[in-house]
């Protein structure tokens, strides 16, 4: 089975979804009740958290705000990235000179270098073309580092220079090769003018050769101001969710298509220059979206992971894998007495998270910068893994992680689908084995995220704890590349996670997937996050996510009509919580009908202000998306509400989502 195996078996499941049955009614008047007197559940602080997976160009060419392209040489192609419009290979006329790879033995994270052999020093170019462009901005400061030897000849100088779109320059510098065998070099220049797919032209003084790797440019305006850090805009949509936890680095990258090819955290940490590349799981997976340029420079790695989710104020939850490359490629097994290694990297990565500075792992993070311990709470074995396979060899992590770390919490996996024969034996089994908390994901319709909202209403309350940890309502297919991040998806999934909220007893983490991707180089859609190399925007989806994860709450209350929960019937659905140290209500309430409804909702058991706020998304165009020019078309509106003797009343348009908040009384 493969990937396209997987969205066939789904969108058979979706012919069998019922459409929506009660849109197109005239408005009517709901008379809701909270009983806030008491507290149902506690929320979990990890409620709405994120998912990052490497896909889309989501980490290289995204959020690692790395400029160059294969900076290292050690794509498969080693000189993948970099082009050289008049070297030798391509003109028959002049020798103007060429770049060639030099192999380097007994080190597999530098494998390569760049030679380049200059003759007419007027004539020689080598370009980066940097991750479908590089964005540069006009005032922006860049830093430059690479390494260089010069060679033989009187080469003894580099020129950077930005090139635009119509080859003008547009930012330079030159650094001249002044010392003696391999030297680490370091410039930084200003961009003149902005482009969002400039490119990276060197150029060279003098006929020679010279030795060059590791030629990296980083913004310096990073989030955090880091040095060769993350994309500011990026994270600070991130940090505007308020995230509980953050999962990652995947996804389907953590198994791999071959086990050789999984993530190995251990690789991804210490010195960047270290750090081994590995060709991403996504480059070729999708034939209608093939990046065969797509590779994992891991210059986001572990610690920056851990660092992120720190940043974040999120829980880290670090995923790995658990013996299995991804089922729907390979599926290899490691044999389980094979297995101490896999499990060993888990106990490690613990200690790497957790350790105090005379451990080993503790001391490699130290050395990294941060000798306090993480704090790390969880951690996931396995992905989408599903059968016996799966359950035989989470029972090895299980019994090693427990008897070292009892209070970390295990994630386990229930397989790629929501339903059916591996989801039904993974829940059984992990049920049996008091497992602690199960990851369930679900792509589908949007209908099936309307109609599915009493999901959890029926689990098994004394059962292990849910991990809603992909979903995303498809508005085509599974994974079509015409999927769309619109109106209705996002409506849909607001109406569905009433039902999360409503059950977050059991439900304790939820995260919409995937994250982020690259306008010009995505594999998947639909996603949370689309950037290009300038400019970013959070969809229709990301702000239902906003809505909920900045209105968490502490404590789940009861909201009901005529006794009821309110799951869909006449299209409205609706949950309540309430944060005790803020102080605060909400109510979430989702109408997918035609009609507008009348609300009016007493709540019970609370003194609350008179005056609150309404955060409302709405509209009757269900293929409304955000987009690069239209940044927040889709996005809540803010208002004034208030309450007359305990009683909210409010009007909720046609297709749309409110979050009310209500203020505790002084
Ligand atoms: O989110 C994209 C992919 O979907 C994830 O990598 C995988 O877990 C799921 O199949």
């Amino acid at each position: 089975m493969n990937f396209e195996l997987k969205y066939l078996a789904l969108a058979c499941l979706l012919c069998t979804c019922v459409p929506a049955a009660l849109s197109g009614q005239t408005a009517a008047r709901h008379a809701l009740t909270v009983d806030a007197s008491k507290s149902v559940a506690a929320v979990q602080p990890t409620m709405y958290g994120i998912f990052f997976e490497d896909i889309n160009f989501a980490a290289d060419g995204g959020l690692y705000a790395e400029m160059v392209k294969n900076r290292g040489f050690e794509f498969t192609l080693p000189k993948t990235g970099w082009v050289e419009p008049n070297s030798d290979r391509h003109s028959m006329n002049a020798a103007s000179g060429m770049a060639d790879i030099v192999k380097v033995k007994d080190d597999p994270a530098n494998q390569n270098y760049l030679r380049v052999t200059v003759k007419d020093p007027a004539g020689y170019q080598l370009i980066n073309e940097g991750f479908r462009g590089m964005g540069v901005r006009e005032g922006a400061t860049y830093d430059l580092t690479f390494r260089a030897a010069a060679g033989k000849g009187d080469l003894s100088a580099v020129t950077f220079q930005f090139l635009s779109q119509d080859d003008e320059v547009i930012g330079e510098t030159t650094v001249s090769l002044d010392g003696d065998g391999w030297q680490e070099y370091a410039a930084t220049f200003e961009a003149t003018a902005t482009d969002p797919e400039a490119r990276l032209l060197l150029t060279f003084d003098k006929a020679g050769t010279a030795s060059m790797d590791m030629i990296s440019l980083f913004p310096r305006d990073t989030w955090k101001g880091r040095e060769k850090g993350l994309r500011k805009d990026l994270v600070q949509l991130l940090y505007d969710l308020e995230p509980g936890f953050l999962r990652f680095p995947g996804g389907c990258i953590v198994e791999g298509r071959t086990l050789a090819r999984r993530y190995q955290w251990k690789k991804t940490v210490g010195s960047i220059d270290e750090r081994e590349l590995l060709v991403n799981r996504w480059n070729t997976e999708f034939d209608h979206r093939l990046t065969p340029d797509y590779y994992q420079s891991f210059g986001l790695g572990f610690f920056e992971y851990f660092q992120l989710a720190e940043d974040l104020g999120a829980e880290p939850m670090p995923i790995l894998s658990c013996g299995i490359a991804c089922q729907f490629n390979t599926g290899e097994l490691v044999p389980l007495e094979e297995l101490d290694p896999y499990v060993q990297d888990a106990l490690d990565l613990i200690e790497f998270a957790n350790g105090d500075t005379t451990t080993a792992w503790g001391k490699v993070r130290a050395d990294m910068g941060h000798p306090e311990p993480f704090d790390m709470k969880y951690i996931g074995i396995g992905n989408e893994q599903w059968g016996p396979e799966y359950i035989e060899r989470y029972k090895v992590f299980d019994a090693a992680i427990k008897a070292k770390y009892p209070d970390i919490a295990i994630i386990s996996g229930s397989g790629p689908f929501p339903e059916g024969e591996y989801f039904d034996y993974g829940w059984e089994q992990l049920k049996e084995m008091n497992a602690e908390i199960v990851d369930e994901h679900y792509y589908n319709s949007p209908e099936w995220f309307r109609e599915n909202a009493t999901r959890y209403d029926d689990y098994d309350r004394n059962g292990p704890k849910v991990f809603a940890g992909e979903y995303a309502a498809q508005s085509v297919a599974i994974a079509s590349p015409d999927n769309k991040n619109n109106w209705n998806c996002a409506l849909s999934e607001a109406a569905y996670m009433t039902g999360l909220e409503r059950n977050a007893d059991i439900v304790v983490m939820t995260s919409y997937a995937p994250l982020m991707a690259h306008a010009d180089a995505w594999q998947w859609t639909p996603d949370m996050i689309w950037f290009d190399n300038l400019q970013s925007y959070g969809t229709a989806n990301y702000y239902v996510q906003k809505l909920y994860a900045n209105h968490a709450g502490t404590d789940l209350h009861h909201i009901t009509e005529n006794g009821e929960a309110v799951t869909g019937q006449n299209g409205l659905y609706a949950s309540v919580v309430s944060d005790a140290e803020r102080g605060e209500v909400y109510l979430k309430v989702a109408n997918t009908s035609d009609a507008a409804q009348e609300l009016d909702i007493t709540i019970q058991g609370m003194s609350l202000a008179r005056q609150g706020t309404a955060y409302t998304m709405s509209g009757t165009d269900m293929d409304a998306v955000n987009s690069f020019d239209e940044p927040m078309k889709v996005s809540p509106e803010e208002s004034d509400i208030s309450l007359r003797n305990g009683k909210l009343s409010a009007t909720l348009p046609a297709k749309a989502f409110a979050v009310y908040k209500l203020r505790v009384a002084k």
